[in-house]
């Protein structure tokens, strides 16, 4: 990938706007017709997720799955946002996603998108894609999204935290409501057989176990010792450390004073919510998440 922006030339950060009912910048919908008419590949795998919600480390665990034998110089020399590109996006001197995706060497190709299920180019459906989608829970959700805002200066000014808070419960994020995103891609998964639904606490409690499941899914049996490897290089303070896995070579983040390896917890979200907002929170959860068999772990 061609990164020819230099780190403190920020493009101006996005203005939220509402694209179809969803919440988006413009950076994510400026190349709408070439994202609608992305030609999927039967065996590309799209990584889906509300933003926060284990994107990153997903992706490292199926690049490592998928090329981490065959092709180890990947690890040292490209970047994870290029091995895995990000469908949507789209700033001005940079490749658009798009073409990095048509571009993509490998077989499978990895490629992420933060889109909601009805924003997903009809390819991947046509083409009957595997497709993995990971959620978190959103008070931990909320909370690294907040932080992200701070550094990432293509999105729209965060403001302060109570302020946020009461947008992310409006829905008025990029990408949209994280209660519609949740469920509109949990519904998607009782009718659509190749989508993997995973859940960040469940990475959090056993990495291990969840690989298994993904193998399985995938159709993968890496060796144990490959697995431990695996299990090991994606371990948050290895990735934090890694600078091929840890965006800090991104050019429009700020990393004085953020990191976007920064917490890799669950539970966090209890040092940022008051317990007033806690419990205004959870009121509000509960109307907008009904559907019983739809449930998140705020602790593990
Ligand atoms: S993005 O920008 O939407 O693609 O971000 P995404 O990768 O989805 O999410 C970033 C958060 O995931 C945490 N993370 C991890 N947690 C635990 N273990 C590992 N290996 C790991 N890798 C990334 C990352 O730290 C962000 O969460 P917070 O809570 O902000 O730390």
């Amino acid at each position: 990938m061609s990164l020819n922006l230099d780190k403190m030339d920020f493009p101006p950060r996005g203005e939220l706007l509402d694209f179809h009912g969803v919440g988006m910048t413009h950076y994510f919908t400026d190349n709408w017709e070439n994202i609608q008419n992305f030609q999927a590949r039967p065996d590309d795998i799209l990584i889906a997720t509300y933003p926060k919600a284990g994107t990153t480390w997903v992706s490292y665990i199926l690049d490592l799955l998928y090329f981490g034998q065959t092709s180890p110089e990947r690890q040292t020399s490209i970047p994870i946002y290029s091995r895995v590109p990000f469908l949507e996006i789209s700033i001005p001197s940079l490749v658009p996603g798009t073409d990095l995706a048509d571009k993509l060497p490998t077989s499978p190709r990895l490629i992420k998108t933060h889109f909601p299920v009805q924003f997903v180019p009809k390819s991947f459906w046509e083409q009957n894609c595997r497709i993995i989608y990971v959620a978190r829970n959103a008070k931990d959700n909320v909370v690294s999204y907040f932080h992200f805002d701070h550094m990432a200066m293509i999105q729209p000014e965060p403001g302060d935290w109570s302020s946020y808070l009461q947008r992310f419960m409006e829905g008025k994020m990029v990408w949209g409501s994280w209660y519609d995103h949740v469920n509109g891609w949990w519904k998607k998964k009782q009718t659509y057989s190749k989508l993997h639904y995973m859940f960040y606490e469940d990475m959090i409690e056993d990495t291990g176990r969840e690989i298994d499941k993904l193998c399985c899914f995938l159709g993968l049996s890496p060796s144990a010792e490959e697995k431990k490897q695996i299990t090991v290089g994606v371990q948050f303070d290895n990735m934090k450390k890694n600078d091929m896995a840890n965006y800090s070579t991104f050019p429009v983040m700020e990393f004085k004073m953020h990191s976007f390896m920064r917490k890799g917890k669950v539970g966090d979200w209890k040092n940022h919510f008051t317990v007033a907002q806690s419990e205004e929170f959870d009121e509000d959860y509960k109307k907008k998440m009904r559907d019983p068999t739809l449930q998140f772990r705020t602790e593990v």
